[in-house]
């Protein structure tokens, strides 16, 4: 048996940096009803002439950096998006190129912001079964391109960013300290497809259309959801709250990882919250939040990790990473 192991971690946020202030000077909102509500303070946005590939490309780089791994060793790119470039072809091939992974094969994976646990399970599938060797999966989203900017309820929502991870395929004989992706488990509910979607009615070439979402209750859907995809994850491994070193949720609502801490009584000194600072970056909040806990030295080699997602879909997700 094969194991696919964490060899290297990136992460990259565009330097325009706007808070909810910033905000407040266009759009009929305050810095206390965000903070209140969502806990953000501040997000991260595109600059001119930037788009989802080049956030990809520079976590990726960081990521390979970390790993010791060259571009060329690569033979798999996974990147979750839900605003490519263009619509077709996938963003992961403007990546292989613009990281020049020239062996690499390289696709799109859309399960909005579950987006970054279904790429690393469908990774890990071809890890483990020997097909690739390395890879490389990214989290990479600007959803600045499809918030309206005139939409209070959406547009202090989200931010744009990207996060990444090298995996490697190694025998299990060979694995120390029990490394490696141990499970992930997936989950979608298309019946209430309509509860966040982008609408696309007034789509141009340069607009893709807006962010549609029914907060109140995708609020109640990711206490309930993402709970069940917690439980499966420890329940699958025969694990306990207490047997995990840290918890990296999708970050779009601090009430909703509060929520997700009270109900299982994990301290919240065991999540790693960057919603504040990165606001929601859809697929990309978890792996920007691995990188940020990894750099800083609270995830440490042989710990383990479980990682949570809910987002449009519906989707949900779950994973548990030995570091
Ligand atoms: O990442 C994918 C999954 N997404 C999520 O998990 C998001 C889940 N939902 C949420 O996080 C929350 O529902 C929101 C942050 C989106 C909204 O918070 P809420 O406490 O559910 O507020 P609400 O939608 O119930 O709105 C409460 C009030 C409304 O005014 P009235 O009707 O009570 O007079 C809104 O019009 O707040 C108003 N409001 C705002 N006020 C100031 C909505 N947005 C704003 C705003 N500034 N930006």
């Amino acid at each position: 048996m094969r194991r696919s192991v964490v060899r290297g971690v990136g992460g990259y946020l565009p330097s325009k940096c706007v808070s909810n202030s910033d905000l407040a000077g266009n759009l009929d909102t305050t810095d206390e009803w965000i903070v209140e509500r969502t806990g953000m303070k501040q997000r991260h946005l595109l600059g001119d002439g930037q788009n989802t590939s080049d956030l990809a490309a520079e976590a990726a780089k960081i990521a390979l950096q970390n790993a010791g791994i060259d571009a060329s060793a690569i033979d798999l790119i996974v990147v979750a998006t839900v605003t490519p470039d263009h619509p077709f072809p996938a963003t992961a091939a403007r990546v292989q190129a613009k990281i020049g992974a020239t062996k690499a094969f390289a696709f799109d994976v859309n399960a909005v912001c579950s987006g970054f646990v279904y790429a690393l399970s469908v990774a890990d599938q071809y890890l483990k079964t020997g097909m690739a060797k390395k890879a490389l999966v990214i989290g990479a989203d600007a959803m600045s391109k499809i918030v309206d900017w005139n939409d209070r309820s959406t547009a202090v929502l989200f931010g744009d960013g990207a996060g990444a991870l090298v995996l490697e395929s190694v025998d299990e004989t060979h694995v120390d300290f029990g490394r490696g992706v141990h499970s992930t488990h997936l989950f979608s509910d298309g019946c209430h497809y309509d509860l966040l979607y982008v609408d696309t009615k007034q789509a141009s070439a340069k607009q893709p259309g807006h962010v549609h979402m029914q907060g109140r209750e995708i609020f109640k859907f990711a206490i309930k959801l993402i709970g069940e995809a917690v439980e499966t994850v420890l329940h699958h491994n025969s694990i306990a709250v207490d047997d995990i070193d840290w918890f990296v949720p999708h970050q779009a609502n601090l009430r909703i990882i509060e929520g997700i801490s009270t109900h299982f009584k994990i301290p919240m000194e065991k999540m790693v919250v960057t919603v504040d600072r990165h606001s929601n970056t859809s697929a990309a909040t978890i792996p920007l939040a691995l990188w940020e806990a990894a750099n800083d030295g609270r995830i440490q080699q042989g710990q383990r990790v479980v990682l949570e997602a809910m987002g449009g879909g519906l989707t949900w997700a779950s994973a548990l990473v030995v570091w």
